[in-house]
């Protein structure tokens, strides 16, 4: 098939959910990926933080080679080597106390359990999450999502779960009821526009859900696993919280949702009271205890704290140079520059000339670019956006935006 082929019939086939980019992309090696008509561009959008390794890591796809000619499915029903060897590594890395998990299979997967488990553990209902959040689209994931345009089609949506105003301390006091089961909030938040909180509030936030007795629990979907410089966002501030939502880059692309929790949390959790058919499936087990190998020997959260000052400056460059940038924000390869107009035209004019990123809201450019990028890759990045802020001011100012 050629592209028109595939675009039409992908458009005809699946169900029209997507903003779709105008190209079919076939192959993909580290940072980089190709169209079907064999043209380069630098991923800065890693699949929405997905190829955090880098596209088809030869370590990822040897363990998935090798699994797949030994077992490919086994419920959790029955023991598995390599689930069994993927918990221990997880549980190794992940903050100290988060270590016992359930296994999914995506992000928002991830939310509902944490949601189910909040409820289960507290015996009480409320959640309260915060206003710019992005949790998932599945009904609870949504329920803790902010976005109106998200919501409002599909309620009512799950009762009692509320949202206060980010970064705020004292909304957060006030909001706490006898009802409150726990707090859901991402460290930094991603689709809300890359925002990084005041460095009080999320220690803040610790000491009062110790005070009140309610769970903390973090969703770490797209700052975990190395992504800000760190192996998990919460490290930055030196808290860890009870419940930790994981998924996109952890089997190495391949699909995985891991809540990690405190013991006595997940416990709370008895035989039947949350389940799915894939839940440590072996073959994505084997993604990702290569995975998390892959991750520390070739020490990618401490690549992408250097890598990610480098691109920062660079980007602090460009809002010297162009009226604009309003503003440049993120911690390691998280990273987000907030303009001063709908960010559309930037992402497929860099599209064109070979660079993918992705938006954050309206007026943001995101990139979580694969933690392998290399600095000459930064630097075309550097270099398209500079034309393409250009063309596109010289276009506003002349009455005739660029695409
Ligand atoms: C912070 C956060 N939570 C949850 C999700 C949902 O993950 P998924 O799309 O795998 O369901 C995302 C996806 O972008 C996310 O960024």
């Amino acid at each position: 098939m050629n592209e028109k082929e595939i675009i039409e019939s992908e458009n005809r086939l699946m169900a029209n959910v997507f903003a779709k980019k105008p190209v079919v992309i076939t192959r993909g090696k580290g940072a980089l990926v190709w169209d079907i008509n064999g043209k380069e561009y630098v991923d800065c959008t890693s699949s929405y933080g997905v190829a955090l390794l880098g596209h088809s890591h030869p370590k990822i796809v040897k363990a998935i080679c090798e699994q797949a000619e030994r077992l490919i499915s086994c419920h959790a029903g029955f023991y598995n080597d390599k689930r069994t060897e993927f918990l221990q590594k997880l549980t190794a890395i992940t903050p100290k106390g988060l270590d016992k998990a359930f296994l999914s299979n995506s992000g928002a997967e991830s939310v509902e359990c944490a949601l189910k488990l909040a409820r289960k553990f507290s015996g009480k209902p409320e959640i309260i999450a915060v206003m710019g959040s992005f949790h998932g689209k599945t009904m609870g994931a949504l329920s803790a999502t902010w976005d109106k345009k998200y919501r409002e089609p599909f309620q009512p949506l799950v009762p009692e779960i509320k949202h206060i105003p980010p970064d705020n301390l004292e909304k957060a006091r006030e909001a706490v009821t006898d009802k409150t089961a726990a707090f859901l909030v991402e460290p930094i938040r991603g689709e809300g526009g890359i925002r990084v909180p005041p460095d009080d509030y999320l220690k803040g936030l610790r000491e009062l859900c110790d005070e009140k007795n309610v769970l903390l629990m973090f969703d770490e979907v797209q700052t975990g696993f190395g992504r800000t410089g760190k192996l998990f966002a919460c490290e930055h501030w030196g808290i860890v919280p009870d419940v930790m939502c994981l998924a996109k880059p952890l089997a190495g692309g391949l699909p995985l949702g891991v809540t990690v929790a405190k013991e006595h949390v997940m416990s709370s959790f008895k035989v039947g009271d949350h389940s799915t058919t894939y839940s440590g499936n072996p073959l994505v087990c084997a993604a990702g205890c290569a995975a998390i190998d892959v991750l520390l020997e070739e020490k990618l959260a401490e690549r992408a704290a250097e890598l990610g000052r480098y691109f920062k400056t660079r980007l602090g460059e460009l809002q010297g140079k162009h009226k604009a940038v309003k503003e440049v924000r993120g911690l390691g390869l998280m990273l987000g520059v907030e303009i001063k107009f709908d960010a559309l035209n930037i992402i497929l004019s860099a599209m064109k000339r070979g660079v993918l990123v992705l938006d954050a809201g309206r007026n943001v450019v995101r990139f979580l670019p694969p933690l392998v990028i290399e600095k000459e890759h930064i630097d075309k990045v550097i270099n398209v956006l500079d034309t393409v802020f250009e063309e596109e001011e010289n276009a506003r100012s002349s009455g005739t935006p660029a695409n």
